[in-house]
């Protein structure tokens, strides 16, 4: 048995090394469709309260775990917590989500950015971690993440809905020096927080770069991927690193290049021609429109398997959506699409 063994099924699974069935787990798998993650918000008081309270955080990113036995649990935060940690005014309002009102508009905003130390600034994240941890199976793994430079930049820069991205872009293109500066200042941050969160128990993170997939491929080469690569270099490679882009099969490539461990595939394009393409040299985490978990249990479970008959137990891949949960979700259509592996295993073809 070689050491690596040890590690979670959904680890192994991320760094391509075989394992005997596939995991399971969903981007956003806690959240407002499950009914016991209301009773928590409700006790805390909102988003932000529960995110603070290492104890809260802790339940309610175990609740999926327990209610469906994924393979991992992802920490319960959120990645614009380290932007008001930096200094910008952050709220989470009902119905409307994020809401930073006084976006940055000009390069002394961004000068007025505070730098981050993640041990005092975001220690409850550190917490969260360490409760979740000593809360869940060792054959689970904690998954931590942090957004991406661009997407953080375009929230910062939109104030809660970055859209089309045009505050951004302008600034990006028009303004390219301060552009850099803020995307230099974001990079320190967001490496320092993702270390913090591999010390704290991480053994996974996901870097998402929600907004990144706007932008042709050109200009994420020459915008985006220098950003994103210095946050992987600065890290290293203590744990996996997944790196997702919502609409971005067209930058798979170059998320390949930046070394992820791992990428999230969209789920337009037919999972087989991912693994066929880039599944030499990266896992590949996906790929079920979340949208199909709108559809009866049964359907989401034929949809599930025929993921894993396309995929033909290539080595590298998690069962997973192509995005999050939809709000909208009935629990019974997470439990089938999870139930789907465990009965593949159950009776290989
Ligand atoms: O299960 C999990 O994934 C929990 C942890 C988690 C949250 N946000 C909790 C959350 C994670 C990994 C995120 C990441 C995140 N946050 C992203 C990147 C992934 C993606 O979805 O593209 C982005 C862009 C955000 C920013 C954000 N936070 C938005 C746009 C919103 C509002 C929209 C929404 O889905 O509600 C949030 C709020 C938020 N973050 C909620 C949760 C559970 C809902 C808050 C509530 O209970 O009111």
């Amino acid at each position: 048995m070689t050491e690596s063994s040890h590690d979670p099924l959904l680890v192994r699974a991320l760094r391509r090394e075989p394992v005997p069935r596939t995991p399971v787990w969903l981007m956003r798998q806690a959240g407002r469709y499950l009914p016991e993650y209301g009773v928590v918000r409700k006790r805390a008081g909102g988003f932000l309260g529960m995110a603070h309270d290492p104890e809260l955080a802790a339940e309610v990113t175990l609740q999926p775990v327990r209610r469906f036995g994924v393979d991992g649990a992802v920490i319960f935060s959120d990645i614009l917590l380290p932007l008001a940690a930096m200094g910008m005014e952050l709220r989470f309002e009902e119905g409307r989500g994020p809401v930073l009102p006084q976006p940055l508009a000009s390069g002394a905003d961004v000068d007025a950015l505070g730098g981050v130390d993640p041990t005092r600034d975001l220690a409850y994240v550190g917490e969260s971690l360490r409760v979740t941890r000593a809360g869940l199976p060792d054959e689970v793994a904690l998954i931590g993440f942090a957004g991406a430079p661009f997407t953080m930049a375009a929230y910062a820069t939109s104030g809660g809905n970055p859209g089309a991205g045009a505050a951004l872009r302008t600034l990006m293109y028009r303004d390219t020096a301060v552009y850099e500066r803020l995307m230099q200042k974001l990079c320190v941050v967001l490496a320092d927080h993702l270390r913090f969160q591999v010390q704290s128990g991480a053994q996974i993170v996901v870097l998402f770069d929600t907004w990144a997939g706007q932008l042709t491929a050109e200009d994420y080469r020459r915008y985006v991927a220098p950003w994103t690569g210095r946050v992987l270099e600065s890290l290293g490679t203590p744990v996996p690193r997944l790196g997702f882009v919502r609409d971005g099969a067209h930058v798979t490539e170059q998320l390949v290049e930046l070394g992820f461990e791992a990428i999230v595939a969209d789920w337009r394009t037919p999972i087989g021609e991912v693994f066929d393409r880039f599944g030499h040299a990266v896992g590949i985490q996906g790929n079920l429109d979340p949208a199909v978990l709108l559809a009866e249990p049964d359907e989401v479970k034929r949809r599930a398997r025929a993921i894993l008959d396309e995929v033909g137990g290539r080595p590298g891949h998690v069962l997973s959506l192509g995005h999050g949960v939809l709000k909208q979700t009935h629990p019974d259509a997470v439990a089938a699409f999870v139930a789907a592996v465990h009965e593949a295993a159950a009776s290989p073809s």
